[in-house]
C-alpha cells in the first residue's frame, strides 16, 4: 500500500472511496456535494459524529459512484491522539472490508490537543491497521487498498509516522514468527540486516564469546537447547559530542519459552514464540531512531537463546553464578528472563558504560493478573527516567502503570545457600521479578517494563488488529527522542 500526503484538498480522479473524520456538530470545509450530504444525515440524526460511528454511502460524482464513509470523533473537546488513531483504524478497516482500492482521507481533527501532529498521527496509524502478518498464508487476502490520500503540509511530521508504524511492523513480524523460524542466530542475523539497512552498528557475541564474558546466567537458560545463544548489541551514537551519554534499551530475547524443566502445560506454552517481545520493542525502536538520526545515543542489547528442557538444562536447585558474580539459587528454570536479562543489564553497565538502563521484558504471568493484557507494569528506581517514560507514553498512548518498589520485596527473592533466589514468595510476582533484574543494575538510573500478554492481543484494537502489537516500540523512541 502507498502513502501520499497531499499539500492541497483535492480529490485524485482515482479515489473511489472517500472517508470523513468528524466530531460533533463539526462544520465542514469540503467539497458541496459531501457537505449536503453530511447535512442531510445530520438533520435525519443519521449520522452524528458520535465516538466510533461509523456510516457508508454513497455519492455521485460525474457519473461515477464513489463510497462515502463517515467516521465520529465525539465531541471536540474531548478530541484526543488516540481517538483520531481509532478512528483511522476503523476508517481503514472499513474501506478494505468495502474493497475501495483508493481512499482519500478529509479530516480537520479540530479540537485535537497534544503534541502530535495531525500527518504524523494519521500516517502512523494507517502504516498500523494496514499490517497483517500473513506470510504463512498460502491464500493471502485479495481485497488491496493500494493508495491511501490524505491531505497535510507537515513532511517531518508524516516522515516520523511513517518510521514509527514501519519500526513497530518490524517487531510485530518478528514477535508473530514462530520460534521453527526464529532461533536466537536467526534473530541475530535478521538484527544485523536492520543494522545494515538502518546505519547503526552491530556486534554478535556467539555462545564462546558469552562464555568467555562470564555471562554465566544468560548461558545457564541457554545451554539446554541445541539452538546457540546469541548476543547482540546495537549502538546508534548520535550525539557525538557527548558520548558518555548513553541510553541502554535492553529487551528479553526467549525466542522460546518452555519453561525447561519446570516444564509449563502445552497452554501455557503455546504463546511462548512471543517470549521475544521486549527484543522485538529494542530492535524495532533502533530502526526509528536511527531512521530519524535522533541527536542522542542509544545502545539496544538482547540476550537471544531458548528455554529448552534437555539433558544439559540448568536445573531446579542449581546455584549459577553471573556476569556481576552474584549467585542465584534456581528455583525454578521458568523463571529464566530475570536471568538473560542480569547478565544484559550489568553487561549494559559495565561495558557500555550505559548512563541509564531501560530493560523491557515478557517477564511475568502476574503482570497479566495485575495490569490485564493492555497495560505495561513498570518498576523505576529513578524519578527523572520514569518522567520521561511517562510523557513518552503519553505521546505513544501505551498504557503504563508504575508499580510500587517497597524495600519488604527484597525478603522475597532472598536464599540462604545463595546471593539471589530466580522466584520469589509470597505473591507480587511483577514486582519482585522486575526487582530481581534491578539487582544487577546497581545504582544506575533504571526502568523496567513488564509487558507480558501485551505482545499479542487477542481482540481487535483498531488500528492494531488481533495478533502481534510491537508494544513499546513508540514508547522506547520517544523516551530516546527526550535526550536530544
Ligand atoms: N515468559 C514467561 C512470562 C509470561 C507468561 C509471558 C505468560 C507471557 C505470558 C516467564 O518466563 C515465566 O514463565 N514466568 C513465570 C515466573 C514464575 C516461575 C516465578 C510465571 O510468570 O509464571
Ligand atoms: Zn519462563
Ligand atoms: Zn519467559
Amino acid at each position: 500500500m502507498e502513502l501520499k500526503m497531499l499539500l492541497e484538498k483535492k480529490i485524485p480522479p482515482s479515489v473511489d472511496a472517500i472517508g470523513v473524520l468528524l466530531t460533533k456538530g463539526q462544520e465542514l470545509d469540503f467539497s458541496n456535494s459531501v457537505s449536503e450530504i453530511i447535512d442531510s444525515l445530520r438533520e435525519k440524526e443519521q449520522f452524528v459524529g458520535d465516538a466510533k460511528e461509523v456510516l457508508v454511502t454513497y455519492i455521485k460524482d460525474e457519473d461515477e459512484y464513489r463510497k462515502l464513509i463517515l467516521v465520529g470523533l465525539g465531541e471536540s473537546e474531548k478530541l484526543n491522539t488516540e481517538k483520531v488513531r481509532m478512528a483511522v483504524g476503523r476508517l481503514f478497516n472499513k474501506a478494505k472490508k468495502l474493497k475501495a482500492k483508493e481512499l482519500y482521507i478529509a479530516s480537520t481533527l479540530e479540537g485535537l490537543t497534544g503534541d502530535l501532529k495531525p500527518e504524523a498521527l494519521i500516517a502512523e496509524s494507517i502504516l498500523l491497521a494496514n499490517y497483517k502478518f500473513d506470510k504463512y498464508l498460502s491464500k493471502k487476502d485479495e481485497s488491496k487498498l493500494e493508495v491511501v490520500n490524505f491531505v497535510g503540509q507537515d513532511e517531518a511530521a508524516c516522515e516520523e509516522g511513517t518510521a514509527l508504524a514501519e519500526a513497530t511492523n518490524i517487531a510485530r513480524e518478528l514477535t508473530a514468527t514462530p520460534s521453527n523460524d526464529l532461533t536466537p542466530v536467526i534473530l541475530a542475523d535478521f538484527a544485523k540486516e536492520k543494522a545494515k539497512e538502518y546505519g547503526f552498528d552491530i556486534d554478535i557475541f556467539d555462545e564462546k564469546k558469552i562464555q568467555k564474558l562470564g555471562m554465566e546466567a544468560f548461558w545457564q537458560v541457554a545451554k539446554g537447547s541445541d539452538n546457540p545463544p546469541r548476543f547482540i548489541v546495537m549502538r546508534h551514537m548520535g550525539d557525538k559530542k557527548n558520548k558518555d551519554d548513553i541510553t541502554a534499551l535492553v529487551g528479553k530475547g526467549l525466542t522460546y519459552d518452555s519453561g525447561g524443566l519446570s516444564l509449563k502445560t502445552s497452554d501455557g506454552m503455546s504463546t511462548m514464540k512471543t517470549d521475544m517481545g521486549g527484543s522485538a520493542a529494542v530492535i524495532g525502536a533502533m530502526c526509528a531512531i536511527s531512521k530519524q538520526k535522533l541527536n542522542t545515543n542509544v545502545v539496544a542489547i538482547v540476550a537471544a537463546c531458548e528455554n529448552i528442557p534437555s539433558a544439559r538444562s540448568y536445573h531446579p536447585g542449581d546455584i549459577i553464578g553471573s556476569m556481576s558474580g552474584k549467585t542465584i539459587h534456581v528455583k525454578n528454570t521458568d523463571a529464566e528472563g530475570r536471568l538473560t536479562l542480569a547478565d544484559a543489564v550489568y553487561y549494559a553497565v559495565k561495558e557500555e558504560k550505559a548512563s541509564r538502563v531501560l530493560d523491557i521484558a515478557t517477564l511475568t504471568g502476574a503482570c497479566i493478573a495485575a495490569l490485564g493484557q493492555r497495560v505495561t507494569g513498570v518498576l523505576a528506581n529513578d524519578e527523572d527516567f520514569y518522567q520521561r517514560l511517562e510523557n513518552a507514553s503519553k505521546l505513544s498512548d501505551e498504557m503504563m502503570w508504575r508499580l510500587p518498589m517497597f524495600d519488604h520485596f527484597k525478603e522475597a527473592y532472598k536464599h540462604p545457600e545463595a546471593d539471589l533466589n530466580n522466584t520469589g514468595e509470597g505473591g507480587a510476582g511483577t514486582i519482585t521479578g522486575g526487582m530481581f533484574v534491578g539487582e544487577f543494575v546497581e545504582d544506575t538510573p533504571w526502568l523496567h517494563l513488564d509487558i507480558a500478554g501485551k505482545s499479542y492481543t487477542s481482540k481487535d484494537l483498531e488500528y492494531i488488529g488481533k495478533g502481534p502489537t510491537g508494544v513499546g516500540v513508540r514508547s522506547l523512541y520517544y523516551l530516546a527522542k527526550s535526550y536530544e
